[in-house]
């Protein structure tokens, strides 16, 4: 592999509990997958650039913690919505990244065959027959198979064509098929406590960023109506507000918010580095002086910022609306 995670994010992903192992253990994937290098950092191959995040060991510890953060969020649960085991035979996650998701769900579904899209090949997922992964563009082609089940979590920043995406799941969804997208919002603040802060200014130039890639970080309030045109029907809508770091008293939001504060820190550069210097042109030195400005504040107790993990549609498809 040509990265590794760096000492850095290393200390910090082993310091929550985690193994490195669970991290950069990998199958080798293919040459042809090895995407290129962009300053020390490896991007996916196949339909290379379109997604601006990078596909490496210090990204799939981010995407590790968010993870455990999400079923934090969810009370342990993968999804929200009311599967019934027996009726779940075809399952598709789109994007699903490390992976970690949809070889959760399969193991606990055993009985379904799960599909997974991305354009990157997984790090590791043998040990779990009933899980297949398919290297692909959503925007490009779209799997013929009809399934019982779609999920997507956090592809803000990749959908460019979110009524598309949202009517190729309906018209890909057995008749009372469930579709759930579960993502976050650009961070958030309510107390003002952030104003004039490197994260509020990373936060919005990060957002002005993926809109000029004809992407928004924001897409997930644009699901409710995307999938209402679509034809879904009985779409339900679920907020959680995550700390930042761990400002708030309550336990539970003192453990997501010191993950979340991990994630952010691991993942910064990752996820700053094409957007930012590339998209916006920024320079060197202002870039390097507002992510150290940013870590900064990840870091600061005063600040009371949150991510809104968030928007969890939750929703039914209608045999009848289908046509
Ligand atoms: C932020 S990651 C989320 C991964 C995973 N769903 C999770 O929750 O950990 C977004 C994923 O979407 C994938 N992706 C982005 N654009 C895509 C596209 N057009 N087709 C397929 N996958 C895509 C990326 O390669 C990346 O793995």
């Amino acid at each position: 592999m040509s990265s590794s995670m760096t000492d850095e994010s290393r200390s910090l992903f082993e310091d929550e509990g985690y193994s490195s192992d669970d991290s950069t253990a990998s199958t080798i994937p293919p040459s042809i997958w090895i995407g290129e290098d962009f300053q020390g950092r490896r991007y996916h191959a196949f339909h290379a650039e379109k997604y601006p995040f990078p596909d490496d060991e210090d990204e799939w510890a981010r995407l590790k913690i968010l993870h455990d953060v999400w079923l934090a969020a969810l009370q342990g649960s993968h999804v929200l919505a009311p599967l019934i085991d027996s009726q779940l035979l075809a399952v598709l996650d789109i994007g699903f990244g490390t992976g970690d998701w949809a070889i959760n769900f399969a193991q606990q579904y055993p009985n379904a065959l799960v599909t997974g899209i991305d354009l990157s090949p997984p790090r590791f997922i043998w040990g779990t027959p009933n899980l297949d992964i398919v290297i692909s563009d959503f925007d490009d082609r779209w799997p013929r198979q009809k399934y019982d089940f779609i999920h997507s979590r956090m592809l803000a920043g990749s959908i460019r064509d979110v009524d598309d995406l949202v009517r190729n799941c309906f018209h890909g969804l057995n008749p009372d098929g469930f579709i759930e997208m579960q993502d976050t919002l650009p961070f958030a603040c309510d107390d003002g406590s952030w104003t004039g802060s490197s994260l509020e200014d990373w936060n919005s130039l990060m957002q002005s960023a993926a809109r000029q890639r004809g992407t928004d970080l924001a897409i997930a309030l644009r699901y409710e109506s995307a999938m209402k045109s679509a034809g879904f029907q009985d779409v339900s809508l679920h907020i959680r507000k995550l700390p930042v770091n761990t400002w708030p008293k309550d336990s539970a939001f003192h453990w997501i918010g010191k993950r979340l504060k991990r994630s952010m820190l691991i993942g910064l550069s990752g996820m700053s580095l094409k957007l930012l210097r590339q998209e916006l042109n920024m320079r060197e030195d202002e870039y390097q002086v507002l992510l150290a400005g940013v870590r900064k504040d990840l870091c600061d107790h005063k600040i009371h910022a949150y991510l809104p993990m968030f928007v969890q549609l939750l929703n039914i498809c209608k045999s009848l609306t289908r046509s």
